[in-house]
């Protein structure tokens, strides 16, 4: 079995941040997105994934992941030319994946439950055509959604505007190479994109028997800055392991909880309450570093406080009279106050970045 990581996409609800980088190299809890997913697949056994980039990220995804090999992964760049959608997509992987069955995920999901038994239930049921991963959700509308009879789906539909069911796909897919029949059969639908769920359902009317897998754990589709942060929080509540102090931590410094301080990291007559993991060469001074909080390599933070954010590579903060809270900052972003005048606000932010001062 092979697997495909879906990142072609814009990623056009994170921008800023999708300027520079692909929205799936984005660190939560210091670790790229895709890391997490990587990790994910490698867990079943699957080394040999194909990453269908688009033109614009390729070479950032180059860059960070090379060919795999320090993942323990085999990993090979396809090319998603034109945004035509997620069936499109699976189209454009057709050469590598040949006749093998194979796992899809979307690489902006974030998932925590163990996948080995979705992709063990599929192998055990040769007869099934697809096995699908599904959840319940809130707000159906926003997902593609599945109609069940026991354990099969008998329908599928992308952004109902009328839901006759709570359960979304949630972006794990297993299928086999039969889903290239339906791919071939289907027509872009109102949004002009080939829609994997009309492929879907070509299977469930054409060739055999489609089934969902429901998972209740934690998962996130990463596509806004509130869904990073609130992913940061997870993930940092539930790693245990990994958090180890490299650092040099001063005596006049407080550290309580679980914390992670990287090499060459200076802490100097602050207070960090975990969980919170801050990367290497960094000089954290007269700060609080709060709960919740990823801080990259290369930062600077003093006379602040700062709680439950992401702060990327090379951040400068200092001297602040208010707490930064929930906050995604990007990195060599630089936040001070000064004493110049007159006073005010003085803002240099690129284009879509938001400010939000609560008074
Ligand atoms: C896509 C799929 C949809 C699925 C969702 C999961 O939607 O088309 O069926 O429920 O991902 O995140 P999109 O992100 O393209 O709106």
């Amino acid at each position: 079995m092979k697997a495909i990581i879906l990142c072609a996409g814009k990623g056009t609800r994170l921008r800023p941040f999708t300027y520079t980088t692909a929205k799936h190299l984005i660190p939560v809890a210091n670790k790229p997105v895709i890391l997490y997913t990587i990790e994910k697949i490698k867990s079943t056994g699957i080394t040999q994934i194909g990453m269908i980039v688009s033109r614009e990220n390729r070479a950032d995804f180059e860059n960070t992941l090379g060919d795999g090999s320090k993942y323990g992964v085999e990993i090979t760049y396809i090319l998603q030319t034109e945004p035509k959608g997620l069936a499109h997509a699976v189209l454009m992987a057709k050469d590598f994946l040949g006749d093998e069955d194979f796992l899809m995920y979307l690489g902006d999901n974030l998932i925590m439950d163990d996948i080995r038994p979705f992709v063990e239930d599929f192998r055990e049921k040769e007869d099934l055509s697809a096995l699908i991963m599904l959840s319940p959700v809130n707000d159906p509308t926003r997902f593609g959604i599945a109609i069940m009879e026991g354990n099969r789906i008998i329908k599928t539909i992308e952004k109902p505007k009328e839901p006759r069911s709570n359960l979304a796909i949630i972006g794990l897919y297993l299928f086999r190479k039969d889903i290239f029949d339906g791919i071939a059969n289907i027509k872009p639908s109102w949004r002009g994109e080939y829609e994997i769920t009309d492929a879907i359902d070509w299977l469930i009317q054409n060739k055999g028997t489609v089934e969902g897998h429901i998972v209740y754990g934690w998962w996130k589709d990463t596509g806004k800055p509130e869904d990073l942060i609130e992913a940061n929080h997870k993930i940092l509540e539930d790693i245990i392991e990994d958090f180890k102090v490299e650092g040099v931590i001063e005596a006049s410094s407080s550290i309580h909880g679980r914390v992670s301080i990287g090499e060459g990291t200076e802490v100097v007559n602050s207070a960090i309450r975990g969980p919170v993991i801050i990367g290497k060469n960094c000089t954290i001074s007269n700060a609080y570093i709060g709960p919740y909080t990823s801080i990259g390599d290369g930062a600077l933070i003093e006379n602040c406080e700062i709680e439950n954010s992401i702060v990327m590579d090379e951040v400068r903060i200092s001297n602040l009279s208010s707490r930064i809270d929930s906050s995604l900052i990007g990195k060599k972003v630089e936040i001070y106050e000064s004493d110049g005048k007159p006073k005010g606000f003085q803002i240099i932010a690129g284009d879509l970045s938001k400010v939000i001062v609560s008074k």
